[in-house]
């Protein structure tokens, strides 16, 4: 529980602390249809419902508008379906359909599914709205280090609105994956490395989402993803195994999916990876001991794409069957695109390996999602309404908001920032710099909305000044990125060394004949997200060297970096004296970043993962136990020789234009027992000379116990709005 009084310059942030964290009293699954009533629906469908449409509710049909060259080029990713997907509607074999945002289809297919089937079961349409839909926002690790829950809320709000004005009716977010390794390409998607921020995280993307509860008008059911553990991913590859003591899983991982489900998400993902020896899609005690037992969790588990099947390759299950046959009886609800399901579970029942009790419990809680959702009554989504919510202004001032408060200001000497709208002439160096794609990050939609580019950006704030652009370095993913073969993207062609030389000359008689350099370096959009995992966190392809050369020019330099990981950037940290932490900051970014260089917004991020000096640093994080050595040992270094143990920057870290000074810190009490609270408090104050916000972050550690546990342990945040009066 959280508590601010504020006057314009001074604020006393009250901080409530419970130890033992006590289950939230919101209802698992809120409904507006009381739940006998659900049930009885339930029942009485059910009851109508002959085998194969109850499998046909079952299995999610993959709609991907592939080329047969697409098709030739993934290989045997997707299974071979010689059935249209319209005639698996009209025949009753799905339940729900994904990857498809075209609004003529989706309205078709669920006219077909509410008009020529036997039962008239409204179809769920998923899709991947991660981090916006027409309007991109941040990416979820950016909207982690606003700290800021309200903010995530809203803006999965507007996510929520413009897709489901095109008929979708379901995300598969929030991704809460925990991720300490920052190899690991999906670090991007979750909200980093603490537990506390993740679970306040999901549970506002829950809420944004769905709205007060299932059903809210222009809002679409969430899934809580990947359970559970994905984000250990052995070596931070993508898909690999994990072995994760149960202490971590418990005190680690899961907590932001009690969260999400406390908050009455509506369904859960399973994994991909091998959990202990046990495929997360194929696990029981995960699914079963875990999520249903513990968590109290009553929606429906879908799994990852694939993943059924692939209870195969883990070389776990036999043969599809047997991947069937496992995939359901550990409780994974619904077959997501491999349909594994739907040719196998009939024989099951048949066979008499899978009862019919079996196959209606699975059956039971998508109904009850798809009638909790009103969807029964309200199939449809109002097309007159859709282009104006999509086109909303509206939505582009909170992107732009959204994005501001995201950035993390990292360094600042001589407070170089803000710069100047005086200042004479400036060059915008960088392959990021006038990128509209690169800018949106991962899992943006193709009919996004167009970006603007920090190049874009710096122009409109300064229109009447020299702002010249060059690349002056050239990304690329060395391996095609799955994702990209996925949607048709082509790879582009790399620069030859000649053509690098040249570009690299060129940024630096840029530098050269400006007053200021803004160099926006980092990844492209392919390089982190899914199947985008890393061995290195330097900055890929030449750009190091651009970098040097252009700070060699004497001329100030600020550093804007667009990723979705943290790199190395430890020579940067010693030479440049500005750098700007920009994630990647979705359709308004360049106009938001160009806020922040010039002052009209203040920096307030604060980062949600410690940041390594370099690769060989990671795993880093900073909520580890203590070793028998304290680490700030003044006489020697034990951990490792050659850097200090310290991240280059830690978790929580990130400067402001305006400075703010903590004192009277008060306890009301000074011991606590467990399940009891105790109130802190504190006075913060804005010392300097313009308004700004801060986020004060309290961190608990135990002293002594029977078990060990981390130096720090966050457990309460509060962001305050300071005003400079
Ligand atoms: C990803 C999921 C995603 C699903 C559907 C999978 O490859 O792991 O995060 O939701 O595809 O697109």
């Amino acid at each position: 529980m959280l508590n601010t009084r504020s006057n314009r310059c001074r604020a006393i942030a009250i901080l409530f602390l419970t130890l033992a964290l006590s289950s939230s009293s919101a209802p698992a699954q809120d409904s507006s249809a009381p739940g006998q009533q659900v049930d009885a629906r339930v029942d009485t469908l059910l009851s109508r419902m002959s085998l194969q449409e109850k499998i046909g509710q079952l299995t999610q049909v993959g709609a991907l508008d592939l080329t047969p060259e697409q098709r030739k080029d993934l290989g045997d990713l997707l299974p071979e379906d010689p059935v249209s997907i319209e005639d698996h509607v009209r025949r009753g074999e799905a339940g729900s359909i994904l990857w498809t945002t075209n609004p003529v289809f989706i309205s078709k297919l669920q006219h077909v599914a509410m008009e020529e089937t036997r039962m008239k079961i409204p179809l769920l349409f998923g899709y991947d709205v991660i981090h916006g839909f027409r309007t991109i926002f941040p990416v979820p690790l950016a909207l982690a280090a606003s700290w800021d829950p309200d903010l995530a809320e809203n803006a999965q709000a507007v996510a929520a609105q413009e897709a489901s004005a095109v008929g979708i009716n379901w995300t598969f977010g929030p991704m809460v994956d925990i991720a300490r390794d920052a190899r690991w390409g999906r670090i991007v998607e979750g909200a980093g490395e603490d537990p506390f921020l993740g679970a306040a995280m999901a549970r506002a993307q829950v809420r944004g989402f769905q709205g007060q509860q299932l059903g809210t008008p222009g809002r679409v059911v969430g899934s809580v993803k990947h359970f559970a553990g994905y984000g250990v991913a052995e070596g931070g590859r993508d898909y690999d195994g994990a072995y994760i003591p149960e202490e971590h899983l418990r005190n680690i991982y899961l907590p932001p999916f009690k969260a999400a489900i406390d908050a009455g998400v509506g369904t859960v993902m399973s994994a991909y990876l091998d959990l202990n020896d046990v495929p997360a899609s194929g696990n029981r005690f995960l699914l079963r001991d875990v999520l249903r037992r513990d968590l109290g969790f009553k929606g429906f588990v879908v799994s990852d794409a694939m993943a059924v099947r692939d209870l195969q390759t883990h070389g776990f299950a036999r043969d599809p069957q047997d991947a069937a046959l496992r995939g359901l009886t550990a409780g994974v609800n619904m077959d997501m695109a491999s349909l594994t399901y739907l040719r196998n579970l009939e024989s099951l029942v048949q066979s008499g390996k899978l009862s019919m009790t079996q196959i209606d419990d699975a059956v039971r809680p998508i109904l009850e999602v798809k009638i909790r959702m009103g969807l029964f009554e309200h199939p449809y989504s109002d097309s007159a309404a859709a282009e104006s919510i999509l086109t909303d202004p509206e939505h582009r001032k909170l992107a732009r908001v959204a994005a501001q408060r995201t950035m993390v200001l990292l360094r600042n000497e001589n407070s170089l920032l803000p710069l100047k709208k005086t200042v004479a002439s400036v060059a915008v160096i960088g392959p990021l710099a006038d990128s509209e794609k690169e800018i949106q990050g991962s899992w943006g939609v193709e009919k996004a909305a167009q970006a603007v580019s920090v190049l874009e950006g710096v122009r409109a704030k300064l229109p009447h000044v020299r702002v010249e652009s060059v690349r002056g370095a050239d990304l690329q993913r060395k391996y095609p990125s799955l994702v990209d073969k996925v949607f048709g993207v082509k790879p582009t062609v790399p620069l030859a060394a000649d053509q690098l030389k040249s570009e690299l000359d060129r940024a630096v008689e840029a530098a050269r004949r400006s007053d200021t350099v803004v160099l926006v370096l980092g990844e492209l959009a392919n390089m982190s997200g899914e199947a985008a995992s890393r061995v290195s966190l330097d900055l890929p392809g030449n750009q190091q060297q651009l970098l040097e050369a252009v700070v060699a020019t004497g001329k100030p330099v600020v550093l804007v970096l667009l990723n979705g990981r943290p790199l190395n950037i430890s020579w940067a940290a010693g030479h440049v004296p500005a750098i700007l932490e920009a994630w990647y900051p979705g359709t308004e970014g360049g106009n938001a970043i160009a806020d922040i260089l010039f002052g009209d917004a203040n920096p307030e991020g604060k980062l949600p993962v410690s940041w390594p000096r370099t690769t060989g640093q990671v795993p880093t994080y900073y909520a580890h136990n203590l070793t028998h050595q304290p680490e700030d040992d003044k006489n020697f270094t034990s951990r490792y020789l050659d850097v200090p143990t310290s991240p280059l920057y830690p978790f929580g870290y990130g400067l402001s234009y305006t400075p703010f000074a903590f004192s009277k810190l008060q306890l009301s009490q000074t011991t606590l027992a467990p399940g009891g609270s105790l109130q802190v408090s504190i006075d913060v104050e804005n010392t300097g000379r313009s308004s700004g916000s801060e986020v004060v972050q309290l961190y608990i550690h135990q002293r002594a116990g029977s078990a060990s546990r981390p130096v720090r342990t966050s457990t309460c945040v509060i962001r305050m709005n300071l005003l400079f009066s």
